[in-house]
């Protein structure tokens, strides 16, 4: 081992300024406590009422990979007893949901009853797994078998869950993947943010029924999920092929849409540098998230090191520009925005988008940050 005492004056002064201005050893870690010590994705609201809500399930999908990392309980504990939170110990499932609203944002939740049903084979976990399970047949569906976000209005099909889940992957492609440049709009051949079966929301396109623009969370949701989803359908699935096709078209596609100085991606993405738009976190986020784990995963192949280097680039960008120091041993999380919405208050447009605020520590944000997080520090590990 080098000793310190043989070094020079300077370089004492080297090695100690970074211990004294620490930057956090992980900031998968320090995004992850700070979220924890905001009190974040723990099932309650601001007044500590049960809630159940998608970016809870996201945070603990974060949390759940520091756990099987580090070992450190402190996650798991947390993952738990947020789900106390909205599980009673008969396993009802409550904070505010209702299988007859027929909506699919809670579900996001329910990965997390399959993994502590798993960890503690509680009955509980299953029975609230089993909830989430039954609203399915019965949510609905277009004409070609597609949900519908949140609606109701009964369709009991009945496929097996593979077939049913690749059938919602490939619907959402199909639907909303952009084949041609709209009149002045660049063309990313990314996915559209909505899909309007009957084509009349004020949003819709006349042929296809997709809404006007390609905005940046929708397609990180999306990405996320095929890397997410590949890791985990059986390769005999033939719907393997399809995903691990997607991932190889679209992935590609949002390494080009990259902002090609700064390295993130634009909120609106279909209109990089218009005035209004901006860099989007949350997208960002999601993007360097999905696309590292495609390549260590070998869903994509970057043997010239591209997809990589644009990963490293934005999230370069990321620590530089999002994360702020609170002073406090927390991090915050800035310029997520707050919500994107095709429901009747949205006309879908350029403007609508870029109206809505920006929210600080906002957990979809936060969360995605956690684990682009994750997987960069496996990158520099190696
Ligand atoms: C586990 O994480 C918590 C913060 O979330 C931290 O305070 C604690 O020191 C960690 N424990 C270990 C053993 O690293
Ligand atoms: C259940 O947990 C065990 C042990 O942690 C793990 O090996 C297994 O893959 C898990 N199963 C599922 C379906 O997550
Ligand atoms: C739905 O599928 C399951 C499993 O294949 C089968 O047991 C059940 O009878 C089916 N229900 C209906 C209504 O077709
Ligand atoms: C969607 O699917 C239909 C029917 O399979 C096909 O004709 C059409 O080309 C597809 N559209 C896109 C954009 O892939
Ligand atoms: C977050 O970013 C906005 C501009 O995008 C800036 O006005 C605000 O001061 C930032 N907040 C923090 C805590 O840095
Ligand atoms: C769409 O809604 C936004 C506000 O969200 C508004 O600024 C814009 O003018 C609307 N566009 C049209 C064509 O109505």
């Amino acid at each position: 081992m080098l000793s310190i005492l043989n070094l020079p004056l300077w370089c004492l002064i080297v090695v100690v300024l970074p211990l004294v201005y620490a930057r956090p050893s992980s900031y998968a870690l320090w995004g992850a406590d700070s979220a924890i010590a905001r009190g974040q994705g723990h099932g309650l609201d601001s007044s500590g009422n049960p809630l159940l809500l998608y970016e809870h399930g996201e945070l603990q999908w974060a949390l759940r990979l520091l756990y099987e990392r580090t070992g450190n309980e402190t996650y798991y504990n947390y993952i738990k007893t947020g789900v106390d939170n909205v599980v009673d110990s008969n396993g009802n499932v409550g904070g505010g949901y209702s299988a007859t609203q027929f909506q699919l944002d809670p579900l996001r939740v329910g990965p997390t009853f399959l993994y502590l049903y798993n960890q503690t084979k509680q009955a509980k976990y299953k029975a609230a797994a089993d909830e989430f399970r039954a609203q399915l047949p019965i949510n609905s569906r277009t004409a070609q078998g597609q949900f519908w976000h949140k609606k109701v209005d009964p369709d009991q099909d009945n496929i097996t869950a593979w077939d049913d889940i690749i059938s919602q992957f490939v619907l959402m492609y199909n639907n909303t993947i952009q084949t041609a440049a709209p009149p002045d709009h660049t063309f990313t051949g990314l996915l559209y943010h909505g899909y309007d079966y009957s084509h009349t929301a004020v949003w819709a396109d006349p042929d296809r029924g997709h809404s006007p623009e390609i905005w940046i969370r929708a397609v990180g949701w999306y990405s996320m999920a095929l890397v997410d989803l590949l890791s985990i359908i059986p390769t005999s699935h033939p719907g393997h092929k399809i995903i691990l096709s997607y991932i190889q078209t679209l992935f590609p596609r949002i390494v080009s849409a990259a902002d090609p100085t700064s390295g993130v991606w634009w909120l609106v993405m279909t209109q990089p540098g218009r005035a209004g738009n901006y860099f989007e976190s949350s997208g960002s986020a999601m993007f360097v998230y999905s696309l590292l784990k495609a390549v260590r995963l070998g869903y994509l192949c970057d043997s010239d090191g591209k997809v990589v280097a644009a990963a490293k680039k934005a999230y370069q960008y990321m620590v530089d520009n999002w994360v702020v120091d609170h002073g406090d041993g927390t991090m915050d999380w800035n310029n997520t925005v707050l919500v994107g919405s095709l429901d009747p208050s949205s006309n879908g447009s350029f403007e609508y988008y870029v109206g809505i605020p920006i929210d600080l520590n906002d957990l979809k944000g936060v969360a995605a940050f956690v684990l682009a997080s994750i997987e960069f520090e496996q990158l520099s590990s190696k």
